[in-house]
């Protein structure tokens, strides 16, 4: 196991998931002035990337039904990173108009949790998926393949982690420049999330490797920290903790952002964001929705956000002091 605190200062990339991941399961239409502004704010964060959007059928995701527009009107900073989620063909195709920086590929470890959420099999979602990355080769825009039910399926169950690899392998062997491991519903627990990565590092000691987990059963940073350990240094994250899959029952957000930086931070990694702001974009999201969102940071403050001296103990704090200095 390797000590994040040991040595130089760990690099860490925070990807945020939030305009994606997050927005997809909520219920009112986030107006797509309003998420423009939102990615551009959040690109003066920091963050190393940006999940900006997802080219889905419109039916499938209506929240998210404006990608085209999204993609073509966000001021991109130099060094940040903007990445769309495709599931097939059809939405590389419409993303192309305004080229990501990325195509994060999606399907599913589990059969039962592809069908519902892509309407195919998986052997159908290899299929498609390796043709969008033949697209991709000739647009010259790289790929990351994202595994959903990576540490289980909430209708399944256990899904054998030599699978996880194997699907793994068929992307990479493909050209993929890297994997996301997805705990879509929260399954994982941090020994089985130690495992998992340190079997793909070893496997694939060349490709990229980002972790994304959800805090449905509060886990997320337990679970991150694991990875950490285990030599992980790619995390997806969603700002104030929204998020979630619709065709995964029981699904809730995304570990949070804001408190994943906070942690990293006080583990000694390099993480680049500057927390204040990300702590603004996190309360100016709760607004976009119109709801509480899970996120801790923003309720508790940061761990030395110190409150003023209650009034009643104020004097006797005053007294005990001016003794300890007194010679
Ligand atoms: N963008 C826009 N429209 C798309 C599309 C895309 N990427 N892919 C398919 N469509 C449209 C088709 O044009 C067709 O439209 P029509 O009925 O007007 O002719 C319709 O959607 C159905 O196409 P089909 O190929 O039969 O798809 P499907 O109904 O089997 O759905 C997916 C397959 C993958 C497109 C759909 O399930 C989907 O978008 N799922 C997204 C799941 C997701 O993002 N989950 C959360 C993240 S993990
Ligand atoms: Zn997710």
């Amino acid at each position: 196991m390797m000590d994040p605190c040991v040595g130089a200062v760990r690099r860490v990339f925070l990807q945020d998931v939030a305009m994606r991941d997050g927005l997809q399961a909520e219920s009112v239409f986030v107006p797509t002035d309003d998420k423009v502004a939102f990615v551009d704010a959040l690109s003066a964060t920091g963050v190393a990337k940006i999940e900006v959007t997802s080219f889905t059928s419109p039916r499938a995701i209506p929240m998210l039904a404006d990608a085209d527009e999204v993609m073509r009107r966000i001021r991109r900073v130099p060094g940040v990173e903007y990445t769309v989620l495709v599931p097939n063909v059809r939405g590389v195709e419409r993303a192309l108009a305004a080229p990501p920086d990325e195509f994060n590929l999606v399907m599913s470890c589990s059969e039962t949790h592809n069908l519902a959420n892509l309407r195919m099999t998986r052997e159908r979602s290899v299929a498609q998926l390796l043709e969008v990355m033949r697209l991709s080769a000739e647009a010259r825009v790289p790929v990351n393949v994202s595994l959903s039910c990576s540490f289980g399926c909430p209708m399944e169950g256990d899904v054998p982690s030599g699978d996880v690899l194997d699907f793994a392998a068929t992307f990479i062997d493909a050209g993929a420049r890297g994997v996301t491991l997805c705990d879509t519903t929260g399954m994982a627990y941090p020994s089985q999330v130690a495992a998992l990565c340190t079997d793909y590092h070893r496997r694939f000691p060349g490709a990229m490797l980002t972790l994304h987990v959800h805090n449905t059963r509060g886990m997320g940073l337990a679970n991150a920290l694991a990875a950490l350990q285990a030599g992980v240094d790619r995390f997806d994250a969603s700002l104030g903790g929204l998020g979630g899959c619709p065709y995964a029952p029981g699904a809730t957000g995304n570990v949070c952002t804001e408190d994943l930086a906070h942690m990293l931070l006080l583990e000694g990694c390099s993480i680049g964001v500057d927390l204040p702001a990300l702590l603004d974009c996190a309360r100016r999201l709760g607004a976009l929705v119109g709801h509480e969102l899970p996120g801790q940071l923003v309720k508790a403050g940061r761990r030395l956000d110190l409150h003023p001296v209650p009034s009643s103990v104020a004097q006797s704090v005053a007294q005990s002091r001016t003794r300890a200095e007194a010679p």
